[in-house]
Parts: C-alpha cells; sequence; structure tokens
C-alpha cells in the first residue's frame, strides 16, 4: 500500500512551523491597506495646500504619499518574496476637507501615531510566534516611525505658530524638508 502524505503530515515535517506566521501575515495584510490607506489621506493633504497655492506644503505631502505607498509596497514584497498571501485592499476613504491651515498637519501626526501602535502591534506579534524574519522585517518600520512622528510634530508645532504667515511656513518647508534622499537600509519594494 503507497502511502499519500499531504504536507502537514509528512515525515520530518510535522515538527516545522510554517513561516511567516500565518497571524502576522493576516495583520502585515491589514497593514498594506493602511499604508495605503495613508497615501491616500496625504494625497488629499497635499491637494489642500496646493490649492491654497503653498507649493512646498503640497510637495512635502506629495513625498509623503509616495513614502507610504512605498511602505505598502514593501510591505507586498515581503510576503510575496515569502510565498504568503497578499489581498491587495480597498481602502477607506481619506479626509478631503479641512477647517484651517492646521488641521492636515494635525490629522497626519494622529495617523503617524496610529501608524507607530500598528507597526508596534506587529512586531509583537511577531515576537509571540517566534517568527525571527518578520521580526527583522518590522525594525526598518520601527524606525521610520521615529522619524516620522518627530517630523509630523515639529511641523504641526512650526503650521500652530505660523499659521497666519504662509510665507514662514513655507520657508520652513524649503529649509528643513527639502527630501531626505534614498536610505540604502529600506526593505526593496514590490516591482522596484
Ligand atoms: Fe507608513
Ligand atoms: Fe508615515
Amino acid at each position: 500500500m503507497r502511502l499519500i502524505f499531504t504536507p502537514s503530515t509528512a515525515p520530518n515535517d510535522h515538527e516545522r512551523v510554517r513561516m511567516p506566521a500565518e497571524r502576522f501575515v493576516n495583520q502585515l495584510n491589514e497593514q498594506i491597506a493602511n499604508e495605503f490607506a495613508a497615501h491616500q489621506q496625504y494625497v488629499a493633504c497635499a491637494v489642500y495646500y496646493d490649492a491654497l497655492t503653498m507649493p512646498q506644503m503640497a510637495g512635502f505631502f506629495y513625498a509623503q504619499a509616495m513614502e507610504e505607498r512605498s511602505h505598502a509596497m514593501m510591505m507586498v514584497k515581503y510576503l510575496v518574496d515569502q510565498d504568503a498571501p497578499v489581498h491587495t485592499p480597498g481602502v477607506a476613504a481619506p479626509v478631503v476637507t479641512f477647517e484651517n491651515l492646521v488641521a492636515p498637519v494635525e490629522l497626519a501626526l494622529e495617523q503617524e501615531r496610529r501608524v507607530t501602535a500598528q507597526i508596534n502591534e506587529l512586531t509583537r506579534i511577531a515576537r509571540e510566534e517566534s517568527d525571527f524574519a518578520s521580526d527583522q522585517f518590522m525594525q526598518w518600520f520601527i524606525k521610520e516611525q521615529v522619524e516620522e512622528v518627530a517630523t509630523m510634530s515639529d511641523l504641526v508645532a512650526v503650521v500652530r505658530r505660523s499659521q497666519n504667515n504662509i510665507e514662514a511656513i513655507e520657508d520652513y518647508i524649503q529649509r528643513e524638508q527639502s527630501g531626505e534622499g534614498l536610505d540604502p537600509t529600506a526593505p526593496a519594494i514590490a516591482g522596484g
């Protein structure tokens, strides 16, 4: 009689745990949706400032939007490389109307704080599951969130202080936020 082994009952395999951990894969798929939603939200912020003829602020948020897309595509690549399922998500609609100049940056800071909590939760799940590769994958995002929260809280302070002086806000962006350059330690992006 021939025995047919399914992967879960195959000899030498029953001790092996599937990696990346299923809980982590599910949560990372959720995070892909969150990163794409952040992309859409930053496009909405950029459009708001663009309409006010604030090209520096608009440019800053268009660039932030591209970064969020990159974060999503890094996560897509990680899952594809690990033979894990990727569910290309729909995204929640962004806020597109703002009360005043300060509202978009306050919303951005709140969003970055929320994403930091999400990134920490993903790292916690990877550790609970002893999923060391996923734990390591998350480390770059932890560092990135520290920078993004710091950038946005500085910007909230500047825009609150100068809300009646658009040129001062534009000058600040031009002086302090004109591009970070490439980060060679960043995870690779799906599709290059
Ligand atoms: Fe992000
Ligand atoms: Fe971000």
